[in-house]
């Protein structure tokens, strides 16, 4: 069980205007919800702030009516350019989190290793990076991200760098897999078919604000206004 909440957060860099204006997100247990937006909106920032690695201006984040605002380590983060270590091998990268910890190494390489199957990584685990398809290391770092925090991931256009055969792939196997561990998702792309397939909601950024919130459906039948339309290419 994992509840996700953003209240009313503002966030500005030092001395400028706010990036973010006031913000509000509830994501639920297992829930895939997509962020989409123009670049340079603030979804990356808005994605540190819920991280805990910005403090918000105003507002607050909360897991499980926990105060996590300012404190990392609550939630796992992708980056957008998460990248294995070349010089590790897979299960030592995915096992990363645990290390981190303080877990003793040989027993963190039988939590991680407990999953590989699952992530499709089977046989991977004395491996390095560059020996394995782009897809095969995406699930690599998307377990990585898994093993750090177990009830919400942020991601940050994670298949952005993907071929589009293997990211539908990625995307059959990413809502499978959501079903089978139950992980509640905040997906930032500017991918609008990948919004669509992946999110149950879409939450469409503008100006600092969640400017509009729907299914694909309700998004494409009532755009908001041109803005919407325009970016929903619809
Ligand atoms: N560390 C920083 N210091 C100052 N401004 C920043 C910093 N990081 C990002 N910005 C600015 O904040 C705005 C939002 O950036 P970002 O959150 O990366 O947007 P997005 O992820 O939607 O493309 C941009 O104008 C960017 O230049
Ligand atoms: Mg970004």
């Amino acid at each position: 069980m994992s509840e996700l909440k953003v209240a009313n957060v503002a966030f500005a860099y030092e001395k400028q205007k706010n990036i973010i204006e006031d913000i509000s997100i509830e994501l639920h247990d297992n829930e895939i919800v997509c962020l989409l937006g123009t670049s340079g909106g603030g979804k990356t920032t808005l994605f540190n702030v819920i991280a805990g690695l910005l403090v918000p201006d105003q507002g607050g984040v909360f897991l499980n009516g926990e105060d996590i605002s300012g404190k990392p380590g609550h939630i796992s983060y992708m980056l957008q350019k998460d990248l294995l270590l070349p010089y590790k091998t897979i299960e030592d990268n995915v096992a990363l989190p645990l290390f981190i910890k303080g877990e003793r190494k040989k027993e963190a390489r039988i939590k991680v290793g407990a999953f590989f199957e699952q992530f499709g990584l089977e046989g991977t685990q004395k491996k390095y990076p560059h020996q394995l398809s782009g897809g095969m290391r995406q699930r690599a770092a998307l377990l990585r991200t898994y093993m750090f925090s177990k009830d919400v991931a942020l991601l940050d256009e994670p298949f952005s760098a993907l071929d589009t055969l293997t990211k539908s792939e990625m995307h059959k196997w990413y809502l499978d897999v959501m079903d089978e561990i139950r992980l509640s998702t905040l997906f930032i792309t500017h991918d609008i078919d990948e919004a669509f397939k992946l999110g149950s909601r879409i939450l469409i950024m503008k100006e600092g604000c969640i400017w509009q919130e729907g299914t694909a459906r309700e998004l494409t039948e009532a755009p908001r206004d041109v803005f919407v339309r325009k970016l929903l290419n619809r």
